[in-house]
Formats: structure tokens, sequence, C-alpha cells
């Protein structure tokens, strides 16, 4: 039985519906209204599930939002912002969801980090820092569970064509890579493969793993790269563009 989640109620029922008539043999989906920075929302959340279903077998922690340009234009709102949803709203589902999985001993909490999680990206610095502290949370909470029968499993995906994009707030400063999107569908999937099969870490593209070796291995080498990068990605006509202020 699943329970989605997020802001839009209208888009949260639109999605169970099409789920529901998708697979018309299991218990269509419950939607539930829920701002992952609000605890009561979230308390509310966990709770109804638990008491609905009788307990969590996995909670997948997918909100996300971003803000992209340079640093310099970036203003501590947009920090906040992006800390209080990729990171605290993932480790506020974690704390409420943690009790009943370590009283049924049993139960998989599944973090949609992100490449850029993996190193400090040019133009991402909020996003990217959101994403190493929620990267880093879950390896602490992983090492703490080793002994009972909850996991954590780490995701980094790299760039999937999705809606985050057309709500990303742009600082300006910078301009998009022209990189290539993954389907969400194609994404979508490997993260159900690799929770069957119990994986850890999921790093999705080729360029999320070499990353991951050589921000190691070869840290100068990753250093060039991303000074690089901001060389061809620096663009002072780009506008701040938010969606929120308009
Ligand atoms: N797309 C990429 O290239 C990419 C790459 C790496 C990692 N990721 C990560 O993948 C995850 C999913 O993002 P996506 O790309 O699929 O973007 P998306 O289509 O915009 O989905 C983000 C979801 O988060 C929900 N959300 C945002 N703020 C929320 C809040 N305060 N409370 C509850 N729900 C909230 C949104 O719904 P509402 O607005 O209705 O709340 C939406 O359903 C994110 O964690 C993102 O950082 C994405």
């Amino acid at each position: 039985m699943l329970t989605i989640a997020a802001r839009r109620r209208d888009r949260l029922e639109e999605i169970a519906h099409d789920i529901a008539a998708q697979f018309p043999d299991i218990p269509p989906p419950v939607a539930v209204p829920c701002d992952v920075t609000s605890a009561a929302d979230v308390s509310t959340l966990i709770g109804g599930t638990v008491e609905r279903l009788g307990s969590v077998d996995i909670l997948i922690n997918n909100a996300g939002v971003s803000v992209y340009g340079e640093m310099r234009l970036t203003r501590a709102k947009d920090f906040c912002r992006v800390m209080s949803v990729n990171f605290f709203g993932a480790v506020q589902c974690m704390l409420e969801v943690l009790p009943f999985m370590r009283r049924q001993d049993s139960g998989l909490i599944v973090n949609i980090a992100s490449v850029a999680g993996l190193h400090g990206i040019p133009f991402l610095g909020a996003y990217s820092a959101s994403k190493a502290a929620l990267i880093s949370t879950s390896q602490s909470l992983r090492a703490e569970l080793a002994e009972s029968g909850v996991n954590v499993m780490i995701v980094y995906p790299g760039y999937t064509d999705t809606e985050i994009f057309e709500r990303e707030v742009m600082v300006g400063g910078g301009r998009r890579p022209s990189a290539q999107y993954a389907p969400v569908d194609e994404v979508a999937e490997a993260i159900v493969r690799a929770i069957e099969r119990g994986g850890r870490d999921l790093i999705m593209t080729s360029r999320g793993k070499l990353l991951s070796i050589l921000r190691g291995a070869a840290p100068a080498v990753v250093e060039r790269a991303m000074r690089r990068i901001a060389g061809e990605l620096r663009d002072p006509d780009e506008p701040r563009r938010d969606p929120e202020e308009s």
C-alpha cells in the first residue's frame, strides 16, 4: 500500500488516480498533502500512515527544490529554502519514522540525494550543500542502524528530465549546462530495481561514478574540472529569475 505526499493537493490526487488506473490489482494510493518543512505536517503524515497500515516498510525522501547561479548573488533566503526542504525536510521524516521502524526492527529509508552532493558543483552551492548534508546524515544513520533490521539507501541521480528546473530559482551569473537529461521513468525504474536487490548506494551516471572515485583518488583533477566548468558556464548576462517572485 502506497502513501504519496507533497504540497499540491491537485497534483497528488491526479497522480494517485493515474497509479490506481495503472495498477487496479493493488489498493489505490493514499494522497496526503504535506509540506516537509512543517513538523506538524510530517508528524500527521507518518503517524496517519502507521495508524492506517500498521507499519511503514519504505520511506522515500524525494522532496527537493533547487537554486542555480553564482554564490555571490545567492541570498541567505535561497540557502534556507533549499536546506529546509532538501535536508531538514528529509531529516524530519527520518526522525518521525525511525521509532516505528526501530520498534518493528525492519524498514528501509531511501534518501534521494544527487551527484551534486558528491562534490560542490559550480553554480549549485546551496543545492550541493543540501545534498552533501543529506548524504552525511544518511551515512551516520546507516552506521548506527547496522545491527538493526532498518536500512538506509542513498540515491545519487544525475540530470533528470523533471519539473524541478521549471520551478528552480535562478540567481543569475551562470547558465545551465547543456547536459543530457535522463528520462524520469528510467531513473525511477532503476531506483525500484535497486530497492528490490537491497542496494545501499545508487550512483546513477558514469560521470557521477567517476566523480565519486576521483574526489578521493585525485582531488586536484576534480578541482581543475570544476574550475573549467565554472569558466564555461559563467555568464554575467544571465539574469535573476525567481518563480516565486513573479
Ligand atoms: N531532476 C534532476 O536533475 C535531479 C537530479 C538529482 C537529484 N534530484 C532530486 O530528485 C528529487 C525529486 O526531484 P525532481 O527532479 O523529480 O523534481 P520535481 O518534479 O520538482 O519534484 C519535486 C517534488 O518535491 C515536492 N516538494 C517540493 N517542496 C516540497 C515541500 N516543501 N514539501 C513537500 N514536498 C515538496 C514537489 O511537490 P509540491 O511542489 O507539490 O510540494 C515535487 O513533487 C529531489 O530531491 C531532487 O533534488 C533531481
